[in-house]
């Protein structure tokens, strides 16, 4: 009750700045708390995202970090930070199922005084302390511009593909799709075949999506998942309908044991690195802590996974 006091007043006091440290000044015995609220750990990424965030946090150990997994649902995932706000965390990290469902308890947070960072999918606010992910416009132009040189190069490309959304209640999927529509959008030899269709980032879901959209094309050139999993989805699907030399992959991420193996593998033709945010979002929270400024925005950086580069990346893993 006296913390809550304390926190409420001092919000006043540093409001229009990203400094937290008057409230945050830790006793010597006294531990930093911070919650990470994530989605879900079903999805490969997200698996990654927590061994890199706790491998971060292993590195200090004046910090105990509480990871929640909101098993993929809007409503368990509020849940979940509202009881990391109750249990009163030094700093809240949030990666978010989708963009609406999860600004209101972000908002109670950053109410409640308590520093917010928002990691890879957004929310619809930016009164958090700081988010930090990818450029998925840019991510989505790479994809777009290998697109249309695979398929004959700025104003000869020709082709059917088939873009495979992510959720389309996040703003990756919609950025994902906008970056590539700049350079695909400019062709007119190149077909899109689908309309928009939601995924839910799921690799059964771009299986199924795709068995059916074979059903009805009989030439499809290029398929453009939004993430690996979808894009690997509809290669098995393909593959299942002894199609899958017909036409390329293209898909996002970029994991070692995941997307750059099926590169290797020649079951994607490419796919666009998309680090996990884990490490970072640790650091800055100890910079917050500190009473250090921190950037309002950090954006993650990418680059294209082909042929040329797969096997030297697996190397790098230790998985080649
Ligand atoms: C994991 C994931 C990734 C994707 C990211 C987008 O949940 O689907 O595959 O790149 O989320 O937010």
């Amino acid at each position: 009750m006296k913390r809550r006091t304390f926190i409420k007043t001092s919000v006043v006091a540093v409001a229009s700045s990203t400094v937290f440290k008057p409230f945050h000044i830790r006793a010597e015995s006294k531990k930093y708390r911070f919650g990470f609220s994530q989605v879900t750990i079903v999805e490969p990424w997200r698996v990654q995202f927590n061994k890199d965030m706790k491998k971060e946090a292993d590195l200090h150990p004046e910090l105990d970090l509480i990871i929640t997994d909101g098993q993929d649902k809007t409503e368990k995932q509020v849940a979940d930070v509202e009881n990391l706000i109750q249990q009163g965390v030094d700093v809240l990290l949030i990666s978010p199922k989708e963009s609406a469902g999860l600004t209101g308890v972000t908002l109670k947070a950053i109410d409640a005084g308590i520093p917010v960072i928002i990691l890879d999918r957004n929310v619809n606010t930016d009164k958090y302390t700081q988010f930090i992910g990818g450029d998925n416009v840019a991510i989505g132009r790479a994809a777009g511009e290998y697109t249309v040189k695979l398929l004959g190069g700025p104003g000869n490309a020709k082709g059917n593909i088939i873009e495979l959304w992510g959720g389309m209640g996040t703003q990756p999927a919609h950025d994902r799709h906008d970056g590539f529509e700049e350079f695909v959008g400019k062709e007119s030899g190149i077909k899109s075949l689908l309309q928009p269709i939601d995924t839910d980032w799921k690799q059964p879901r771009g299986y199924e999506v795709m068995s059916t959209a074979l059903k009805s094309f009989d030439k499809v050139d290029l398929v453009y998942g939004h993430n690996d999993p979808v894009a690997y989805g509809a290669y098995l699907a393909a593959k299942d309908a002894g199609r899958e030399k017909e036409m390329k992959f293209l898909g996002i991420d970029g994991l070692p044991n995941e997307g750059v193996t099926w590169v290797a593998k020649g079951q994607l033709t490419a796919t666009f690195l998309y680090p996990t945010p884990g490490a970072e979002g640790v650091r800055q929270g100890l910079k917050i802590m500190k009473g250090d400024k921190v950037e309002k925005k950090i954006i993650l950086p990418t680059k294209t996974i082909d042929a040329s580069n797969a096997s030297e990346i697996l190397k790098e893993n230790g998985l080649a």
